[in-house]
């Protein structure tokens, strides 16, 4: 019997429940939202991560901040709830595009004349929308990844890096969502998992939600991905995205580059799974992708991940001399010269044709 479709993200009368990601593998917690105070928190402490799940999560703080009101707030103040929760997480495009799409449902003539409860609403509305494209995008997208591989069930190594899975999205994932794709279609699939330094997404969540999927895998530290190109036939890497500057330029968890640079090195196809919503036309290339620079004790310590009260949720163990300066930038850009082609939900697209692609 197939599987229920794993979910971090559901709104269910006016409230907001995420799964803890702060907490698996260790249990599964759920976290509450209120108000858009509440969903800030949730994306700058990482409740909830990846790009999609960001920016469906930054809709319904927004929305329960609308739902708080009895009098309607004035145009300002609407923008205003809508900038505060877009500073909380600064490199995925996913978020800013969704806030543009609802700002453009109320220009500000439109949103004069309605009343509080249309604002409600059509806010909510919007937000499940999202929600729900999210899924039939990521099975769209998926479809298209397994269409390039072979036509027959075959043995296939792939690397993976971060997470992109059910947890960094509405459900079923990107770049995990192709590889569960794959599984389903009957290939002999072997996932080796990047851990993900510093904040072992890759540890912690890849390799749980591969397990839970029954898809044989391994966890391998990001310096072993050399060892592994050279040593065995690797069929493909498949990672997901934060943001696809206009060239093609494509901003990922740290440690993509060096990743693609290997693949590069072996003749192993890079793949980038991701659907439209993260890729931004206005900038024309990587350099302009702002890059979220994280807290140093993600690269000190190993007890970094904290509780609401602030009380560290593993056990002690810094990793490194106590006053080590240590560098966090929590993104990196790989150069579309080092992309073999973006999966996403409407084809497979070359670097060089996506601004054609999308129109
Ligand atoms: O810092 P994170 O965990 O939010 O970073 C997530 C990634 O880099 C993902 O690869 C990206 O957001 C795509 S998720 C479908």
């Amino acid at each position: 019997m197939k599987k229920d479709l794993l979910r971090p993200i559901f709104w269910e009368n006016d409230s907001l429940k995420l799964l803890d990601q702060r907490q698996i593998p260790g249990k599964k917690e759920w976290y509450v939202a209120k108000n858009s105070k509440d969903a800030i928190f949730a994306i700058r402490e990482m409740v909830v991560r990846g790009a999609p799940a960001i920016a469906i999560t930054g809709l319904f703080g927004a929305v329960l901040e609308l739902k708080n009101f009895s009098l309607k707030p004035d145009y300002q103040t609407f923008q205003n709830i809508l900038s505060q929760i877009l500073e909380s997480r600064p490199t995925a495009v996913n978020l800013r595009r969704a806030f543009e799409e609802l700002s453009s449902l109320f220009p500000k003539e439109t949103f004069e004349k309605i009343s509080l409860s249309e604002l409600q609403q059509k806010s909510e509305e919007f937000a499940i929308q999202v929600f729900d494209e999210d899924i039939r995008n990521n099975l769209a997208l998926a479809k298209n990844g397994v269409s390039l591989f072979p036509s027959s069930p075959s043995k296939l190594n792939i690397i993976t890096h971060c997470n992109t899975g059910a947890l960094a999205t509405a459900g079923h994932g990107t770049a995990l969502g192709v590889i569960r794709s794959l599984k389903e279609f009957g290939h002999d699939l072997t996932v080796f998992a990047d851990e993900t330094r510093p904040y072992l997404q890759g540890a912690r969540l890849t390799a749980w939600e591969l397990m839970e999927e029954g898809i044989e895998n391994y966890l391998i530290t990001d310096s072993m991905a050399g060892w592994l190109m050279s040593s065995r036939k690797i069929d493909a890497v498949i990672v997901g995205v934060d943001r696809v500057a206009a060239n093609g330029d494509s901003a990922n968890k740290i440690g993509t580059y060096p990743l693609a640079v290997l693949a590069k090195h072996h003749g192993v196809p890079f793949y980038i799974a991701a659907t439209e919503k993260s890729f931004d036309f206005k900038i024309a290339d990587g350099s302009q992708i702002p890059i979220e620079m994280r807290t140093q004790d993600e690269v000190t310590r190993l007890n970094f991940l904290k509780n609401e009260k602030g009380e560290p949720i593993l056990p002690e163990g810094v990793i490194a001399p106590v006053g080590v300066k240590a560098l966090n930038p929590s993104f990196d850009v790989t150069p579309a010269s080092l992309i073999k082609a973006f999966i996403t939900e409407k084809g497979i697209v070359l670097p060089d044709k996506i601004k054609d692609f999308f129109g």
